[in-house]
């Protein structure tokens, strides 16, 4: 599939034909995504009604590309549709949201290395939505994952470790489409606690250049995560 259109293209504008909107309540301007499951809440977040759709507020204190879109995310490379490689996928939070965009026509490759959270993210979220296939795996064995298939369009890499850029990069090499875009969060106290946490996403940028991707924006993610940044990229040069 080729993935070249975003959710939104300018400022803060979503596609009304995607599954991604903004909503005001009491006077706050919030993210919302399509509810997939009516009803269900995944971590206590709001259900709104408009018409006959329900969507599902999406925290940015609780999900850093709620976070990063918050913060003027230049484009969301999703759509209906898209396959997503989502590695440190934790109890499902950002991942059901990324669920609720790409609708049923898309698929989530959840990849999470503790049992305990992976059991978490499988009984509350992945058993109620088709589009989402756990994976409880180390993101560093990238060759263990048996059931991904083809390549994705998108790869969303948040695991806090140290080598996480280079985790990300040889899960880019195996699994991620030419041209296809990564996001990765880069929590700096967990790579360098010494260093000033600017430089640190810069080094991890020069990281990702130095391996064939082209960056497009570096966010930093105050007031919703302290000492966390967020690199946009392509894989332009496998
Ligand atoms: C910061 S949390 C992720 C939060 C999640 N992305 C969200 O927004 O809902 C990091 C997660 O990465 C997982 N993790 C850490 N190292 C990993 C690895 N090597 N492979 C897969 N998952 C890993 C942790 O168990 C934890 O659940």
């Amino acid at each position: 599939m080729s993935e070249k259109t975003f959710a939104y293209s300018n400022s803060n504008d979503f596609s009304p034909d995607l599954f991604i909107k903004w909503i005001t309540v009491d006077g706050e301007r919030n993210l919302a995504t399509l509810n997939l499951v009516p009803g269900d809440s995944v971590y206590g977040e709001k259900l709104v009604k408009i018409d006959k759709d329900e969507y599902r507020l999406w925290d940015p204190f609780r999900s850093k590309l709620a976070g990063s879109i918050k913060k003027g995310l230049k484009n969301i490379p999703l759509k209906i549709g898209s396959k997503v490689l989502y590695l440190g996928a934790s109890t499902g939070t950002t991942v059901s949201h990324i669920s609720d965009i790409v609708g049923n026509n898309g698929l989530v490759f959840a990849v999470e290395s503790s049992v305990r959270v992976g059991r978490e993210l499988i009984e509350n979220v992945a058993s109620k939505r088709s589009n989402i296939v756990p994976i409880i795996e180390d993101a560093r064995k990238p060759n263990s994952y048996f059931s991904i298939f083809g390549r994705v369009n998108l790869l969303y890499c948040d695991i806090a470790q140290q080598d996480q850029t280079d985790i990300a990069i040889e899960n880019c090499r195996m699994f991620l489409e030419d041209g296809g875009t990564m996001l990765l969060v880069i929590k700096t106290r967990s790579i360098d606690v010494t260093k000033d946490p600017k430089k640190v996403i810069e080094e991890e940028a020069q990281r990702l250049k130095d391996n064939g991707f082209k960056i497009h924006q570096i966010l930093t993610l105050e007031p919703f995560d302290k000492d966390h940044g967020l690199i946009y990229c392509t894989f332009e040069n496998r």
